[in-house]
């Protein structure tokens, strides 16, 4: 049977790079959490075009580019913008609560 999805604490709000992508390892998965201009997003952080860890990249309050091939993806859909990226990021729901960003997982 398959475990009960619950929201879970993942980085207290004060630990974010402002305004950037933060790099947060949880459990055995490496997340991206983006502070979006329109608030904080999370993602997997590994590029779905290669092997690049996407916190590695240029974020600009909307989008990230891999730092590997220059792939670009908006941080709060995940949608590819510009090639080679083609495949959208794994988006993960997230929140925030109590000073904490929380994931539904
Ligand atoms: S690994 Fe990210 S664009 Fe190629």
């Amino acid at each position: 049977m398959a475990r009960e999805r619950s929201w879970q604490d993942v980085i207290a709000i004060t630990d974010l790079l402002k305004g950037d992508v933060t790099p947060v390892t949880f459990g055995s998965r490496e997340l991206a959490i983006f502070d979006t201009i329109q608030g904080i997003t999370v993602s997997m952080a590994r590029c779905t075009h290669g092997a690049a860890n996407l916190c590695d990249g240029y974020f600009d309050g909307v989008n990230i580019e891999c730092p590997l091939h220059q792939g670009l993806f908006d941080a709060r859909s995940g949608e590819a913008l510009a090639a080679p990226a083609r495949v959208k990021l794994r988006m993960i729901e997230a929140r925030e609560r109590n000073g904490m960003v929380q994931i539904y997982i």
